[in-house]
């Protein structure tokens, strides 16, 4: 069973070599002259399709109507400004559907593990089961907040709609069962250096808020959150053999 380094096998994907079919490629190339495409024109009708359906469609969901608007009287909700908070509660719908993922990422792993063993610089189940704790708390810490403003944090947002919908790359490349564990990481990294990112943001959108008990919290989030991308970058490193 491989376990780090990727194994030489019979792969016929390419066709630019002797190995594979060179001769039968170039006779494939050569029929494209022969078998011109029968629609007249090029990507441009593509391009002008995707504009024309673009200024048709809706966006992606909506917000639910925001708690100042249903006269929530909770301090919180009060200190929220008027300016924009769907944004920041789109946001923390978002945070909270990527950190749920983040949870079931790392129990993946977990089994990733247990199939494939350990390797040496990677991660241990102590390590991975520390993180999905972390991954946990932080969903907590979202439901909590969302709660307090006197939002839905069930309600799916458009940006937790559209982080659903990136992070399932990931998810599918860990949840693959003939990923390595190795293989599982650079999956993982994605969803580290995102989730990295994106609690900068909501610190930042938190103070914008007015959020001052909630900056706090997500500045301790993004602490962990940097631990849990050092971590990663080490253990791929490890499965590659550089020095990191
Ligand atoms: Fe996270
Ligand atoms: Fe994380």
């Amino acid at each position: 069973m491989a376990t780090i380094r990727p194994e030489i096998g019979p792969n016929r994907t390419g066709i630019a070599s002797d190995a594979t079919s060179k001769k039968l490629s170039e006779e494939m190339v050569e029929a494209t002259q022969e078998f011109p495409p029968n629609p007249d024109g090029d990507e441009r009708y593509i391009a002008e399709v995707r504009a024309e359906i673009a200024r048709e469609v809706d966006g992606v969901g909506s917000v639910p109507p925001p708690p100042t608007l249903k006269g929530i009287a909770k301090a919180a909700a009060q200190k929220l400004r008027a300016e924009s908070p769907a944004l920041f509660i789109d946001k923390l719908g978002e945070r909270l559907v990527f950190e749920r993922s983040g949870v079931r990422v790392y129990e993946a792993l977990l089994s990733k593990l247990d199939a494939y063993g350990e390797f040496d610089g990677g991660p241990e189940r102590a390590d991975l089961v520390h993180i999905l704790s972390e991954e946990y708390e932080h969903y907590r810490a979202l439901e909590e907040a969302l709660e307090d403003l006197g939002a839905d944090p069930t309600a799916l947002t458009p940006s937790a709609n559209l982080t659903a919908t990136m992070a399932s790359g990931i998810v599918a490349v860990i949840l693959d069962a003939r990923t390595t564990l190795a293989q599982s990481l650079e999956a993982l990294l994605l969803l580290e250096l995102a989730d990295n990112d994106c609690w900068e943001s909501l610190v930042e959108l938190a103070r914008g808020a007015g959020q001052d008990r909630l900056v706090e919290t997500f500045e301790r989030a993004l602490q962990a959150e940097r631990d849990h991308l050092l971590n990663v970058r080490e253990w791929i490193a490890a499965a590659q053999g550089r020095a990191n």
